[in-house]
């Protein structure tokens, strides 16, 4: 049996290129079309579909397929079924589950973007359509493919940690980006959209899952909505920060700082002219979106801190907490060998990325990784090994990894369920 490395070298030679369609082309989907726009001798991007169709026509121009089509939608494109191997779902999360079966139904196989759905159920009904139809399916758990998240894995499976015992992770969203997302932005309604802890944490459910390489049989949570909400909100600051508000200058959330080089960044991703248009006008665009409400005054419920504690099997303890306050992600491994600790702040503090000691303080390992990329470089990781992934595994090795990160989004559906309830949640 040839490695996964061989047999992809065997694919490229043969030129075995990997014909893409987009359906979604927002932020997530232009980046991965992007991304596979510069592994030509991987992949070829046939086909796109958005009711917006400047954002189709951005997909074709990272094309150099003659025949690409464009489409109005994702029904037009499972209609007309152009020749492709692999559909890209990059929709919102309440419409991955229709475009999923769909793809599916009409043959082919899906890089999906997470989470698979915003309900459990259609979570299950898709890896049973994916077993039913012998469907690859890959779902965009960037970070597993991060150098930074491989490396963690990597130390653990070599056993230099010993038995792992305990591990707390920590993803801090950053104060602006949980403005931008989950109080103005596509999932500050959690009713509407998914909890928080899926929408956002399914990636360190997952992670989670994969690293300690048990199941998850216990979760208890608390969390709450603390700080965006009217009774923070300033004296006499207005429903939107243009109209006159009288902590404006002082304010970290003023739409204003959307002007801002990093501002922009963030913009992208919901106003397609964000790099083009002229302060004016992304000022009058400000005026009436919902990205220019004061950060007090949305109608956002999505909470802005969680922790959970979990019992995986074989006794293993895990606790993560997820805050608004603090940015960037971290993970403390215990073992009776060693301890690792790695992640944002360890950066910051201490100039590496991971940090693995044993029990008598001694340093095994010191690493630090120069390039961070898009995700920790997982975006990059994510679209390179999907090559290998339809090309080269088994559609059984493929199928085993989905039931993984099926097991990661129950995790999170169980942590949101103990947090409503206050019990404690077996799975
Ligand atoms: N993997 C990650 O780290 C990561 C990061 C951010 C977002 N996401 C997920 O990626 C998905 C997309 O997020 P985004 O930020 O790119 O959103 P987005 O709103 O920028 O993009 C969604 C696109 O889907 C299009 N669309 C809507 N209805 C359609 C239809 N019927 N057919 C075809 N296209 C249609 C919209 O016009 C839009 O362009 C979400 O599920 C989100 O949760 C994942």
């Amino acid at each position: 049996m040839p490695t996964e490395k061989k047999q992809k070298d065997i694919s490229l030679k043969n030129n075995k290129i990997l014909r893409v369609a987009v359906i979604g082309c927002g932020s997530r989907g232009t980046r991965y079309a992007r991304l596979a726009s510069n592994l030509p001798e991987q992949y070829a991007l046939v086909a796109a579909a958005d009711p917006v169709s400047e954002r189709v026509e951005q997909i074709r121009a990272l094309s150099s397929d003659s025949g690409f089509k464009g489409y109005p939608d994702a029904a037009a494109l499972l209609e007309d079924r152009p020749s492709a191997d692999v559909v890209m779902v990059c929709t919102q999360d309440d419409d991955h589950f229709e475009h999923a079966m769909g793809a599916m139904e009409a043959g082919y196989d899906l890089l999906l973007e997470k989470p698979v759905s915003n309900s459990m159920e259609e979570v299950v009904a898709i890896e049973q359509k994916a077993v039913e139809l012998r469907r690859r399916v890959v779902v965009c758990h960037v970070l597993r493919y991060s150098a930074f998240y491989l490396k963690v894995k990597q130390l653990i499976d070599d056993g230099v940690l010993g038995d792992l015992v305990s591990v707390h992770a920590a993803e801090g969203v950053g104060a602006w980006h949980f403005s931008h997302s989950f109080v103005r932005g596509h999932w500050a309604v959690m009713e509407e959209t998914s909890p928080m802890i899926l929408a956002k944490c399914c990636h360190d459910m997952d992670l989670l899952h994969w690293l300690i390489g048990r199941e998850c049989r216990s979760v208890s949570s608390v969390g709450a909505l603390n700080h965006f909400k009217a009774d923070h909100a300033p004296a006499g600051a207005p429903e939107r920060c243009h109209q006159g508000c009288p902590v404006a200058d002082d304010c970290m959330y003023n739409a204003k700082h959307y002007l801002e080089e990093s501002g922009k960044g963030w913009l992208a991703m919901v106003y397609d002219r964000a790099r083009t248009a002229s302060d004016g006008e992304i000022l009058q665009w400000l005026e009436t979106s919902p990205w220019g409400r004061c950060a007090y005054r949305c109608n956002n419920t999505a909470v802005d801190h969680q922790v959970l504690a979990m019992g995986f099997d074989g006794g293993i303890s895990c606790s993560f907490t997820m805050t608004a306050f603090d940015t960037g992600r971290g993970i403390e491994i215990y073992g009776t060998k060693g301890r690792l600790k790695g992640g944002e702040f360890v950066h910051r503090s201490g100039g590496v990325d991971i940090i693995v000691e044993n029990h008598q303080g001694e340093t095994l390992e010191k690493i630090d990784f120069e390039d961070h990329g898009g995700h920790l470089g997982g975006d990059e990781g994510l679209v390179d090994s999907l090559y290998a992934r339809m090309v080269c595994w088994s559609v059984d090795d493929v199928l085993a990894e989905f039931r993984q990160v099926v097991h990661g989004h129950r995790m999170a559906f169980a942590a949101e369920e103990a947090r409503q309830t206050g019990t404690v949640v077996f799975s």
